[in-house]
């Protein structure tokens, strides 16, 4: 069985909602301490509510895309506030679904702005030898099955994800010498508040994709779990799919 301590410091962005929600609930019932970021701190405060043990949350309101070039100095604060860190799990995120020819750089760089700089800026000042426990840390990226498989609409939302597993595999074999390890999650459509924009007949419309229809949060927060966990700590460099057995 996964169980953490209370000293186990796990940073869970996104917590505000639908997957990082789920992660952040989980981690925290299994024992850790999290810190808790997202932009909305009613959601923030009402995931808090939903905690086993809430006096280990700790919420932080931040815009991650305000100061990219300063998310490094963002979790050194972190670290003189809550101690050194023992992972993390990067679930904030977008989608966009936009067909191709309405694309526009500054659409595609805010895009980009969450999906890949803000992690990679993020995990930059993670991996700082200063602001973790070192050997046993874990990372885990979420990802999506589009950065493996395209399709119509998803010239910037594959690419901001592709780019984020490209990343993560070379920062993977930096940090190994340092104990760190990182993995990404590459969900396919999960019951959160990002698939809900599909409206009504989005789910039965994909049935024939998806066998087992759409996953719930917790789906992909319990392998979330399990990478972040010592249980995973011969696994590094790697994209986990979870889709179902999807079609794509
Ligand atoms: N749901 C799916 O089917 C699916 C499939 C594949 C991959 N994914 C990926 O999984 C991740 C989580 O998605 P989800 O479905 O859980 O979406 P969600 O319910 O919409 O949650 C997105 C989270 O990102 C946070 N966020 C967005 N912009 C932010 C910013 N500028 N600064 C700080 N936090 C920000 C939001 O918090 P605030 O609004 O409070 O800031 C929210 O907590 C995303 O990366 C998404 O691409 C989802």
């Amino acid at each position: 069985m996964i169980q953490f301590s209370k000293e186990q410091i796990y940073i869970v962005t996104g917590a505000s909602s639908g997957i990082g929600e789920a992660v952040a609930i989980l981690l925290n019932e299994l024992g850790a301490t999290v810190i808790a970021i997202a932009r909305n701190e009613e959601r923030l405060n009402a995931m808090k509510e939903k905690c086993k043990y809430p006096e280990n949350v700790h919420i932080e309101i931040k815009d991650l895309t305000e100061d990219i070039d300063g998310l490094p100095k963002y979790v050194k604060s972190l670290k003189e506030k809550y101690g050194k860190f023992s992972g993390m799990a990067y679930c904030a995120g977008l989608g966009e679904l936009k067909p191709f020819q309405l694309v526009q750089y500054e659409s595609l760089k805010n895009l980009f702005d969450i999906n890949y700089f803000a992690p990679i800026f993020l995990i930059k000042g993670f991996v700082d030898r200063r602001n973790n426990i070192g050997n046993g840390c874990s990372i885990v990226a979420i990802s999506s099955i589009s950065a493996l498989c395209s399709d119509k609409g998803h010239t910037s939302y594959s690419a901001s994800k592709a780019a984020l597993c490209a990343s993560a595999k070379a920062i993977a074999h930096e940090v190994s010498s340092i104990g760190i390890r990182i993995n990404c999650v590459l969900p396919s459509n999960i019951k959160t508040p990002m698939t809900a924009i599909g409206g009504e007949g989005y789910e039965d419309s994909q049935k024939s994709l998806y066998p087992f229809g759409f996953g719930e949060p917790d789906d992909v927060a319990n392998l979330v779990i399990f990478l972040l966990s010592n249980k995973s700590k011969f696994i590094s460099g790697q994209n986990y799919v979870v889709d179902s057995g999807g079609v794509r």
